[in-house]
């Protein structure tokens, strides 16, 4: 890739269209990145780490508010130790090298999930960059780590049930607004565009509750060849969509 073909791709979406406010990825494909130049797994996910470091840039030029990035689902602790470890210690790396860049770029780093199963170093480094860069404002990184969108949206169920419980709101209360308030994500608006990358179709329990609406764009790149280029690609195909929220077009 370039530098002159992502210049030219980022002024044609520009020009063409919306940008996308909420950006989501399922990035997938660096073991068979991996596997396809006879390396270890761990490898490929190392390599993935430098398709987030593009992809963060891309987006703060594109003018993207938020990017959401499937780093590490539930079920992923379920995946030999080795390559468990491997991930949680890449995490901390990517935060101790990538946490001051980041401020200086103005983003702000959410981590959500179930972030009580971390390994307490992983732990420790979530929470210091998120509270290092609370403040931010030019683009929201959302890192899903340790998550599950089933689990997501029963954790909203049973904070709810709590408050009813407690008095504090009565059942008639419990609507659509009251249940995105208690998920991960409150405060932001929903992916306007679901990217996958490695040509697989599938959501993956990923944000299920938030994409009702959202555009899905499957790309065929594995998630360590994914670049600028490559999210300008899927802007641009999200653009061409007709998006009519179950209506019918204007
Ligand atoms: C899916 O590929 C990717 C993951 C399970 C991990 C994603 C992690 C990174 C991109 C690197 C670390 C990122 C941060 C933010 C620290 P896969 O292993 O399922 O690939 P496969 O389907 O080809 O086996």
């Amino acid at each position: 890739m370039t530098v002159s073909v992502s210049a030219g791709l980022l002024d044609q979406i520009k020009q063409h269209g919306a940008i996308p406010r909420h950006v989501a990825i399922i990035m997938d494909g660096n073991g068979r990145w991996a596997r396809g130049r006879m390396l270890p797994r761990p490898l490929g996910h190392r390599s993935g780490m430098k398709a987030v470091r593009e992809v963060v840039e891309g987006a703060i030029e594109a003018g993207v508010e938020v990017l959401s990035l499937f780093a590490f689902s539930q079920e992923n602790w379920q995946r030999p130790a080795g390559e468990v470890s491997a991930l949680m210690s890449l995490l901390e790396e990517y935060i101790q090298k990538e946490a001051d860049e980041l401020e200086e770029q103005g983003v702000r780093v959410c981590m959500l999930g179930e972030l009580d199963r971390l390994t307490p170093p992983a732990f420790a480094a979530v929470d210091r960059v998120m509270k290092q860069t609370a403040h931010n404002t030019k683009l929201r990184l959302n890192l899903f780590i340790s998550y599950g969108a089933r689990a997501e949206i029963t954790r909203a169920a049973r904070l709810l049930a709590e408050d009813v419980a407690a008095g504090r709101i009565t059942p008639a209360q419990v609507d659509d607004a009251a249940l995105e308030a208690k998920l991960f994500t409150a405060g932001c608006p929903d992916p306007d565009v679901l990217i996958r990358t490695s040509g697989e179709q599938r959501i993956s329990n990923f944000l299920l509750w938030q994409v009702a609406y959202t555009e899905l764009v499957i790309s065929d790149v594995l998630w360590p060849d994914f670049g600028r280029r490559e999210l300008y690609q899927a802007i641009a195909e999200y653009q061409n969509r007709d998006r009519r929220f179950g209506r019918v077009s204007s």
